[in-house]
């Protein structure tokens, strides 16, 4: 039996949510990736090509830095990482995640919300940032999903 580890990025809080029941449903220890630097209303315009997301979703090299740091993370087997998708992908802070340890021996499982895209490329953007990772294909989950369906679906990859 491995040890789990949900680490996310929500900026509205549907993704906690997930992230939470996901912890609950499996017996996993939780991490929340908290920006340095908060995001504000302002910043989520995703209509204002100068908002912040707008200007680091457009700039494949940003790497927002990251508040809270794993100590331990290679005790952990199944490393589970949840996110909004932005842009039809992942948010460039899961970028700074993934580029933040040395996931050699671990399997990385993403998994996101979304307004209704579906996760698209982000595991194999991921994949590249962190060569030693194991990243399996994720998922997408509304809000809403329950915590018996986020179990089924967690048995089929740990
Ligand atoms: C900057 C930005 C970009 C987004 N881009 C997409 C998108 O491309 N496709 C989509 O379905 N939803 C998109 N959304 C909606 C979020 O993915 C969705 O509301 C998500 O559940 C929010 O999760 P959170 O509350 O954990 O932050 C976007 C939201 C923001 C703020």
């Amino acid at each position: 039996m491995g040890k789990f580890l949900v680490a996310f990025f929500s900026a509205g809080g549907v993704t906690k949510q997930v992230s939470s029941k996901l912890a609950s449903a499996i017996g996993a220890d939780l991490f929340e990736i908290e920006p340095e630097q908060k995001y504000t209303s302002a910043d989520l315009n995703w209509q204002d090509k100068n908002s912040r997301s707008s200007v680091e979703m457009n700039d494949k090299n940003s790497r927002p830095a990251i508040a809270s740091h794993i100590d331990n993370i290679s005790e952990y087997s199944h490393v589970f990482v949840g996110f909004p998708v932005w842009w039809y992908r992942e948010p460039s802070i899961i970028d700074t995640f993934m580029e933040s340890y040395d996931f050699s021996g671990i399997t990385v499982v993403p998994f996101c919300t979304s307004g209704g895209s579906g996760i698209g490329n982000s595991g194999e953007n991921m994949k590249a940032l962190a060569k030693d990772a194991n990243v399996i294909s994720g998922r997408r989950f509304t809000g809403s999903v329950s915590e018996g369906e986020l179990k089924e679906w967690a048995n089929e990859v740990i």
